[in-house]
């Protein structure tokens, strides 16, 4: 089959479009023919090396997988072949070991993506495959980073930073749903106004504004009840310290990940004064992506996504992951899934070939 394959870590150079040989199921799997697979930062994170996390190599990107079963291990029951499904990108197998496509198993940048028969979740006919492939790791990611651990309420504000990239435009998305007011943050106006597009109530330009002196002209001095309810921060580095000087008294800190950098410093003094929660939030479950697709089937939600590339170019795909020249999701797909998006018009979508 045609996979995209790095045999080393590194940057984009060390990717390959290339030959493998096919993947037989083993015991317990399921061959999945790819006809969608979206792109999330973790597949940067996993191609450069993450400290502390251990890369079999070689290596086949993609933790997010949509598209038919091909071939069943002989074991496996309740599937056939052509069963339209997705695929939870976690396996967690009877000996508590866990295992990840794209990650410590061979990824969806490939043509078939091997998976245990029980990450499979089928899907409705209501549901593209370009769509689902949106779903796992950064759309179910934000759903339980802001309900099960967010605890987003109609009313609240909620200041959203990164939000342009795939689970950036899932808060958004989410919690206009839940009936709060958003404040989207990106770095560009262009993106800003595909936000504003999507629904946000407000937006804010990192790249020209200072996101805490926007906070405290739009809120008020944190003394004097300024600061939003919730904030939301999966970008790490620099960015952690300007947002805890941006939550209300009583408010809660939202993570789920660092793009820019895992150990900034952290000025206690706002903890404790503004009285805030910081919440982490890991992942998804299982009841988060079932809570997605049904979102998809009644209409409630359409996930963003920016372009759909063949897997010929997957190394372009995430090269404009990694330059962020794109809004929302950029998807590896075959050519049913290319041909339907061609027709398809989405907020934000082309954003990539004119941001730089
Ligand atoms: N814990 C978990 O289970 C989990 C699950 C999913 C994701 N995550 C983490 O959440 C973060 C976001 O993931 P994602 O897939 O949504 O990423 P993404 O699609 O690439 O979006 C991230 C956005 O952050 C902004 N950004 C700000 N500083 C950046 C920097 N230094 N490098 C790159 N982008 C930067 C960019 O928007 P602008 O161009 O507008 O600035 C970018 O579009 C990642 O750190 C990821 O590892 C964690």
């Amino acid at each position: 089959m045609k996979a995209i394959v790095f045999e080393e870590h590194g940057d984009l150079d060390v990717l390959a479009y290339t030959d493998v040989e096919t993947p037989e199921p083993g015991p317990g799997e399921v061959r999945v023919a790819v006809e969608a697979c979206s792109l999330n930062y973790h597949d940067v994170f996993t191609r450069r090396g993450m400290e502390g996390i251990k890369t079999p190599l070689p290596m086949i990107p993609g933790c997010d997988a949509a598209g038919r079963v091909d071939a069943i291990a002989d074991d496996v029951t309740g599937w056939s072949a052509g069963d339209r499904v997705m695929v939870d990108p976690v396996q967690w197998n009877d000996d508590g070991r866990i295992l990840m496509i794209g990650d410590t198993r061979w990824g969806a940048y490939a043509e078939y993506v091997i998976v245990d028969a029980r990450q499979l979740i089928a899907l409705p006919d209501e549901v593209s495959a370009i769509d689902a492939s949106c779903l796992p790791v950064a759309y179910g990611t934000a759903h339980r980073m802001l309900f099960t651990r967010g605890r987003v309420e109609a009313g609240e504000t909620v200041f959203v930073l990164g939000a342009s990239g795939g689970v950036g435009t899932c808060c958004v998305l989410l919690a206009k749903m839940a009936g709060a007011h958003v404040v989207a943050a990106a770095g560009s106006a262009e993106k800003c106004r595909a936000l504003e597009a999507l629904g946000a109530d407000e937006t804010v330009d990192y790249s020209t504004d200072d996101i805490a002196r926007f906070t405290r002209e739009r809120t008020g001095s944190l003394f004097a009840g300024g600061g939003w309810d919730v904030v939301v921060n999966f970008t790490g580095g620099d960015t952690w310290t300007k947002t805890l000087r941006m939550v209300k008294r009583g408010g809660r800190l939202l993570t789920c990940g660092a793009t820019a950098g895992f150990e900034p410093k952290t000025d206690i003094r706002f903890i404790w004064t503004a009285e805030m929660d910081i919440r982490g939030s890991n992942g998804w479950q299982r009841d988060d992506l079932e809570a997605l697709v049904a979102m998809v089937v009644d209409g409630r939600l359409q996930p963003v996504v920016d372009t759909v590339l063949p897997l010929s170019e997957g190394v372009e795909a995430m090269r404009l992951l990694e330059e962020r020249r794109f809004f929302g999701k950029v998807v590896i797909g075959n050519s049913a899934s290319c041909g339907e998006f061609r027709l398809r018009r989405n907020v934000g979508q082309g954003i990539g070939e004119t941001a730089q």
